[in-house]
């Protein structure tokens, strides 16, 4: 059987969703897990952006060893410099360069005829050939690109030295027959195609993202780039976990594999939702809440005397966990130990003795902790941001003759800054005294609560998304109180902006 390169850009691509932005321990941290499910090659940024993403891409190339490593560059040398800089400490880097290709992007965007853009494609490829032999090259909205430019510019870079010919629909218009017939156009006519992979990179933006990207594949492609969740650019991109597992389940008609490890999918979703902020549809395929969840009579009845009734795949297949209950107060260090290496955290001494403090702190509040409860305690005691506002105290008064009142306290550069006032609800009572302290500009876009596991002692989550000065970011915060995870979600948020000041500056650059 053939297999399908899966070609990961959710620290790319999925990080351009608007207040997704991670910073480099979270992109490190999901890279392992990328690695850890399987995926061929991780795009782990945009080096050139900022030297946030530099940075990011950098330490992502130390840390993974078995995946390949891309950066992704404009077809400029000082961009394939700054790409090659940053991926080098990879065992296995790879240049992505891309240029546009279409009429409409040549003559608004880049104001550049096809001629140009040929040469400028063939220079960016041989330059960046001089850093290694792994180069790819997108040709940017190839979707809407005059079929015989496109084959030309295709068969003009693998002379070039291309190892891997990407094409995207970078504005998610195409639909999968015309997709299927630009793949197989371009695998006829182009008579070095043999030297190349066939790459297919899908937005989603008609919801087409993932039915393109598999109709490519029936064509010849043997290279998907997606993103966990399918989150991205506006409708996001084709989803890993939705591609992976129609190839799996229907092996009778792709007849293609892939080297992803599929019971690691869920714990990867769960993981780029929890960090990103971005939450999973109910519906999703794959991984929303509901996708193995039968609520009818009829279904449940067909599915008790056989799963095939209406079953298409387990969700032990794509790693749900059966029996999600983990650890309760009389749980000691070394089951705690062991549940967290299952769960693949891996901790040293000091880390341990924290992570596990704070697991008997919650074993006050709740009888029994789940997994989501032990990746809330790691994602708040081990892998938080850098502080500028820390959360130290917080005091609600409320209920249905009171008018919500709230005192807060927050350390600032190691001082301690305590103000109070009232709201029209203890949520807004909260916020405001805490803005009182902090002082920001920021606009409240989005409030979302809700339980991490079952039970009415459950966590609660709070997820708040910011907006100041065009940047967004998402916060997040846990608690057994709603009212204390609010503030810490608020909080976050606040840290994320400050520290990630520069992180967005770059946007209007990116794909
Ligand atoms: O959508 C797009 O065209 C891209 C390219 C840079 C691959 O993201
Ligand atoms: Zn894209």
């Amino acid at each position: 059987m053939e297999y399908v390169k899966i070609f990961d850009t959710t620290l790319r691509d999925g990080e351009q969703a608007p207040g997704a932005t991670m910073n480099i321990d979270e992109k490190v941290r999901i890279a392992l897990q990328l690695e850890k499910l399987g995926v061929d090659i991780i795009e782990a940024g945009f080096p050139a952006a900022s030297d946030g993403d530099f940075e990011a891409v950098k330490m992502v190339a130390k840390n993974i060893t078995k995946s390949e490593v891309a950066g992704l560059a404009r077809a400029t040398e000082s961009d394939i410099e700054r790409a090659w800089e940053a991926i080098k400490y990879a065992n296995k880097p790879r240049i992505h360069t891309f240029l546009a290709t279409s009429d409409i992007h040549l003559k608004y965007k880049l104001k550049i005829d096809r001629e140009e853009a040929l040469k400028r494609a063939i220079h960016a490829v041989k330059f960046a050939k001089k850093f290694t032999d792994n180069v790819e090259f997108s040709a940017e909205d190839a979707c809407r690109t005059d079929l015989d430019f496109l084959c030309k510019v295709v068969e003009a870079v693998i002379d070039a030295g291309a190892t891997t010919v990407n094409i995207p629909d970078t504005v998610g218009y195409i639909t999968p027959l015309e997709f299927f017939n630009i793949i197989s156009t371009i695998k006829k006519r182009v008579k070095n195609i043999e030297k190349a992979v066939i790459s297919v990179h899908c937005h989603n933006d008609l919801g087409l993202a993932t039915a393109n990207s598999l109709s490519a594949l029936l064509a010849g492609a043997r290279q998907v780039e997606c993103t966990i969740n399918g989150i991205g650019e506006r409708a996001g991109n084709a989803a890993m976990e939705e591609i992976v597992m129609a190839l799996k389940t229907r092996k009778d008609v792709y007849n293609l594999g892939t080297k992803i490890n599929t019971k690691h999918i869920y714990r990867t979703s769960k993981l780029v939702s929890q960090i990103t902020g971005m939450m999973v549809q109910p519906n999703k395929a794959i991984v929303g809440a509901n996708a193995f969840a039968h609520e009818s009579g009829i279904h449940q009845d067909g599915v008790l005397k056989e799963r095939l009734t209406y079953e298409i795949m387990t969700p032990e297949s794509v790693g749900i966990p059966q029996s999600i209950l983990v650890l309760g107060k009389l749980s000691g260090r070394h089951a705690f130990k062991k549940r967290l290496e299952e769960m693949g955290y891996e901790l040293n001494e000091e880390q341990l003795n924290k992570a596990f403090k704070r697991f008997k702190e919650l074993c006050d509040h709740k009888k029994y902790l789940y997994d989501e409860d032990i990746d809330a305690i790691i994602s708040e005691e081990i892998l938080k941001l850098p502080e500028k506002y820390k959360f130290v105290y917080l005091n609600v008064v409320s209920g249905n003759r009171t008018m919500p009142c709230a005192t807060v306290e927050i350390e600032i550069d190691g001082k301690v800054i305590k103000e109070a006032t009232f709201g029209n609800g203890p949520v807004d009572a909260v916020f405001k005294a805490i803005k009182k302290i902090i002082k920001t500009k920021s606009k409240l876009l989005s409030f979302v609560i809700s339980a991490i596991t079952m039970g009415t002692d459950a966590q609660g989550e709070v997820t708040v998304k910011l907006e100041e000065a065009g940047r967004q970011v998402v916060g997040k915060g846990v608690d057994p109180d709603v009212l204390v995870a609010s503030a810490k979600a608020y909080i976050n948020a606040l840290n994320r902006l400050y520290f990630k000041k520069e992180a967005n500056s770059m946007r209007e650059m990116l794909p």
